[in-house]
């Protein structure tokens, strides 16, 4: 299993687009591994056809997507057809690779697999809907674990992905619901007299304790 901050493993798989090796695969991008359950499932479906048509945003964001299941590459060749289809895309190929791991090697060494989601004909485990974001140093900056029955919502890996570009480019933190163009707080690691000297605009909001803490600032513009 690896831990946030943690070098990404550089793997080998075979997918529906060829054999990669994933650091290669990723270069200077940042990068979205997300698993599923299983293929020609509904959930699944629809995830895969919204992660197409957000393909755009994430290239205008530096991020390359590819998506793994415990299913062969043939069964993904097959069911992308269903996913295509359903999502009413137009176009030869599909955008983006799925990861074959029929063997959970990949899944197992990720800490994907969920003991309560199991194949009905082998009876062995399947994958979690797992996400991780890797950043362009191959460090994974997110994690996160949905069980087989709810879909996750790509809008808000988006905004997760918005957020980490954001806060690693400037000392600040995004709060609670914040939309990108939204207020920011100065990270809490910066002094008064640091941020003082980076920000005129510092919005301090005075709390019983007394402490200074909650320094509201603009988004930074150029992010
Ligand atoms: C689905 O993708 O619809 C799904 C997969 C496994 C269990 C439940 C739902």
């Amino acid at each position: 299993m690896v831990l946030l901050g943690e070098v990404f493993p550089d793997f080998t798989a075979d997918t529906q687009m060829g054999t990669i090796r994933f650091h290669e695969w990723l270069g200077d991008s940042w990068g979205i591994l997300f698993s599923h359950p299983n293929d020609f499932t509904p959930v699944c479906t629809t995830e895969l056809a919204r992660v197409v048509k957000l393909i755009p945003e994430f290239k205008r964001l530096g991020v390359k997507v590819i998506a793994l299941s415990c299913n062969s590459v043939d069964s993904h060749r097959k069911w992308i057809e269903d996913i295509k289809s359903y999502g009413e895309v137009t176009g030869e190929e599909f955008p983006y690779p799925i990861i074959e791991d029929q063997a959970r090697k990949l899944a197992t060494l990720l800490g994907m697999l969920d003991p309560a989601e199991v194949d009905s004909q082998t009876g062995l485990p399947m994958s979690a809907r797992a996400v991780f974001i890797i950043d362009p140093a191959k460090k994974m900056r997110l994690s996160i674990l949905y069980p087989a029955t709810t879909g996750r919502n790509f809008d808000e890996i988006i905004r997760i992905i918005e957020s980490l570009q954001l806060t690693q480019k400037y000392k600040v933190a995004t709060p609670v619901d914040w939309k990108k163009g939204d207020d920011v707080m100065i990270d809490p690691s910066v002094s008064d007299s640091e941020a003082k000297s980076s920000y005129n605009n510092i919005k301090t909001v005075m709390l019983p304790s007394g402490k200074t803490y909650m320094r509201i600032v603009p988004q930074p513009l150029d992010a």
